[in-house]
């Protein structure tokens, strides 16, 4: 895909639900007694990847394009799949569907794409194998056609689940994936469970499973879940995905003559750290309408054309905003001064290495920046040169470097714009909506 120069963005739009919040509504309905019903469902293929290893697990779900229905078989009804469960290229499938599977007395094998089979998975293993699961790793080169044996802490793996018992578990990372994994595990354990994490992540699995009738609480950075809830299916709707608007945030902030107002997005504290650099770096944002949505905040976001300066970004805000560091560099590479990005060493293992692969875009368009081991220095204010973007597959890349490509001089060309549609199938469009 080619991109040049915009003059300006103008208008209002809804970005697509909420992606943590789509794959946690599949599971928790799945898991719970009767009917959960989802409205504005985000049709990304992560969550899809959801749906279908839930379908595989003998739950009925429909799904009309915007709404879905899943008719929960309650805490012990799902049964063994006749297939191995793909996980496509979503993280957050596979590591909170394994709580899950952890408490099912029966074998389950995942698998996912090239990028799935690269991503540390040894960090669910070690609490889930401690609360009573077995994981077996598979050697990706010869699978499936052969099962040799392997210890690559990576997909594909199987795990045999089965009696569990309740655990005090210390994170050392800061990842909502893990503790909701031994959450989600601790629903089918013989005593109580608790993770602490070492600064607070997204909280959408404790709001959302309390909502569906589970016993759990949270103080500071421990959470802590009771056994053998009765859980009951919800309604619920999925506020605008913070992740996605941050694209829209970063365009408007950085075109100049530009107005955009994105509506109903989720800003949940735990996730709106975009929010707080943007204002940080003197971008001209306002929250309006602010109101509570299932259980989680939700506003509208007004941003205009702005001078943009540089500012650190590290320490306990890193969880609250750490898929959006890429369009952070973005909008650095553009603002005047220095940023400094620190203690997001987990970009390492995200989709694609982050620190790596952003390094390598925004040096291929001229600018200045220096890859850390846990982070990024980037001295902003040069003007960017289309360039040649490898996005690795990468979704968050790819939107990232369109924003950038908007912003530049000349004409930035995508290798793969299509993973865009891991978490936001109407990016492209959405864009020349707002195009005048
Ligand atoms: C997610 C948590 C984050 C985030 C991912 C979605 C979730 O990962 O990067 O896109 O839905 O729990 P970690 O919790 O592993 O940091």
């Amino acid at each position: 895909m080619k991109i040049t120069n915009s003059y300006s963005f103008h208008g209002k739009l809804s970005v697509p639900g909420d992606k943590s919040i789509s794959h946690r509504g599949i599971m928790f309905g799945a898991i719970s007694n009767g009917l959960t019903e989802i409205t504005n469902f985000l049709q990304g293929a992560d969550c899809l990847s959801t749906i279908s290893c839930f379908q595989k697990l003998g739950i009925p779900i429909e799904n009309n394009g915007s709404s879905v229905l899943v008719h929960g078989k309650g805490l012990h009804g799902l049964r063994a799949p006749s297939q191995i469960l793909d996980v496509g290229n979503s993280g957050t499938t596979t590591r909170l569907i394994s709580g899950i599977l952890a408490g099912q007395a029966f074998k389950t094998t995942l698998d996912g794409d090239n990028s799935i089979r690269k991503r540390p998975m040894q960090r669910i293993f070690t609490p889930l194998s401690q609360m009573g699961a077995n994981f077996q790793c598979w050697d990706s080169t010869s699978f499936p056609a052969s099962r040799e044996r392997c210890n690559s802490g990576c997909a594909p793996f199987t795990i045999c689940g089965g009696h569990l018992k309740g655990v005090h578990y210390h994170s050392t990372v800061a990842s909502a994936q893990v503790k909701s994994a031994i959450l989600l595990a601790g629903l089918y354990a013989e005593d109580d469970t608790s993770v602490t994490e070492p600064v607070l992540s997204r909280n959408h699995t404790e709001l959302m499973l309390s909502g569906f009738g589970a016993r759990i609480t949270s103080a500071g950075t421990t959470a802590s879940i009771k056994p053998e809830p009765v859980l009951n299916g919800q309604k619920i709707h999925v506020p605008g995905d913070i992740s996605s608007a941050a694209y829209f945030i970063a365009l408007g902030l950085l075109t100049p003559n530009s107005e955009i107002l994105i509506e109903n997005v989720g800003v949940n504290p735990t996730r709106s750290g975009i929010l707080n650099i943007a204002l940080a770096m003197g971008g001209d944002l306002t929250l309006l309408n602010k109101r509570t949505v299932s259980g989680e905040p939700v506003a509208d976001i007004l941003v205009r054309s702005s001078n943009l300066y540089g500012t650190t970004v590290g320490g306990a805000m890193i969880p609250t905003l750490i898929d959006e560091i890429p369009v952070i560099a973005v909008m650095a590479a553009f603002a005047e001064g220095t940023t400094v990005i620190q203690d997001a060493q987990e970009l390492k293992v995200k989709e694609s290495d982050r620190i790596a692969v952003v390094t390598e875009n925004l040096k291929a368009m001229g600018a200045s920046i220096v890859p850390t081991e846990d982070g990024m220095i980037i001295e902003g204010g040069r003007p960017l040169q289309g360039a040649v973007i490898h996005t690795c597959q990468d979704h968050r890349i790819a939107m990232s470097f369109t924003v950038a490509g908007l912003n530049a001089c000349g004409e930035t060309i995508l290798d793969d714009e299509q993973c865009a549609a891991i978490s936001y199938p109407s990016f492209y469009e959405d864009i020349k909506s707002l195009s005048l």
